[in-house]
């Protein structure tokens, strides 16, 4: 009982389905089901573990997940969206990133289609830094658009994005995120929800756009690796572990802000970007290549651009990373 039809893909997420209800299930049954033996189930089992499912045995009983998950579902995500019938939708169990899968399929994608999958084994965050994506645990997930204008057309479009999210979070009750400049999504002053958008093309021609968004939702307690501080949807709405209905609701609120940024720039979006700034008026650090620059955070420029009071004066950036100054 060594060989079975079934891929591991399709074994480990047909083991988590089973698992999703939180109830025990026996490595004996599992392994009779898949025709492979309970050493076989036992690797799976711990495969999943370290994609950063809580999983754990007791002698006698079998395997336990320590809380039950809602399992992404493409037809439940396309009972909750606006508009169901022209949603273009791809839900994965495990793959490296869900930006690199639109990068690879995009020739054959229209604007708007998404990629969503339960856990990412090389995602992709800013300035070439991983983003930790357990199993199950938030939402990771990429949308494919392609501008015909190109290159020039997407100024403002990162910020553009982190206002969509802000807004989404308001349809479940969450009021008070806030955008760290150009687009982490902050709450309580931790980052909730962090956006990697990434392009393609040619100057002077269309440009292939990939949407990334990480969005933390009910984050495993063992997750040691993320090198700042955090927060998830759980530790603020216990009960709210949807990731369903939290997804359609993104996916609603980012094609609008899409369609809209197409046609009108990021014009539409300079105020609301302005109220949810979390470092208005607050010392800061801009972080530059090798260089730092101290100031004062002043808002946005109306092309998206960090305003920043220096001892030089007001002066705008296009590019860096903000770094929070102790005084
Ligand atoms: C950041 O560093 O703040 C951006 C994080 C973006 C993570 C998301 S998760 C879905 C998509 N796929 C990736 O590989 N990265 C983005």
């Amino acid at each position: 009982m060594t060989s079975s039809p079934f891929n591991s893909d399709y074994i480990r997420s047909a083991i988590v389905q089973q698992l999703a209800a939180g109830e025990f299930c026996s490595g004996e049954n599992l392994g009779e089901q898949f025709g492979i033996s309970r050493a076989a189930i036992s690797n799976h089992i711990k495969c999943l573990v370290e994609l950063g499912l809580d999983i754990f045995s007791v002698h006698g009983k079998g395997y336990k997940l320590a809380s039950a998950i809602e399992l992404l579902a493409k037809d439940t995500i396309l009972q909750h969206l606006e508009k169901p019938d022209s949603a273009q939708l791809t839900v994965l169990n495990v793959i490296d990133s869900t930006n690199q899968f639109i990068k690879e399929h995009h020739d054959d994608m229209q604007n708007g289609h998404v990629c969503l999958a339960e856990a990412q084994t090389a995602g992709r965050g800013r300035h070439g830094r991983r983003w930790v994506s357990p199993y199950g645990a938030s939402l990771y997930l990429s949308m494919h658009w392609s501008f015909s204008s190109g290159y020039q057309a997407l100024g403002g479009l990162s910020l553009a994005v982190g206002v969509a999210i802000v807004k989404a979070l308001q349809n479940i009750g969450i009021h008070h995120a806030q955008l760290k400049w150009p687009n982490d999504i902050y709450l309580e002053g931790k980052k909730l929800a962090g956006v990697l958008i990434e392009v393609e093309g040619q100057i002077g021609a269309a440009c292939q756009c990939i949407v990334g968004i990480g969005l933390n939702v009910n984050l495993p307690k063992n997750v040691t690796d993320i090198e700042q501080p955090y927060i998830d949807i759980a530790s603020l709405l216990p009960e709210m572990k949807d990731r369903n209905y939290l997804a359609a609701l993104i996916i609603d609120s980012l094609s609008s802000t899409m369609t809209q940024f197409e046609q009108q720039g990021f014009g539409p979006f300079v105020d609301d970007w302005r109220k949810a700034d979390v470092f208005a008026n607050k010392p800061i650090k801009l972080l530059l290549g090798k260089n730092t620059i101290e100031g004062f955070g002043r808002g946005i420029d109306d092309n998206g651009a960090l305003l920043l009071e220096t001892a030089e004066g007001l002066r705008a950036f296009q590019g860096g990373e903000i770094s929070v100054r102790a005084n």
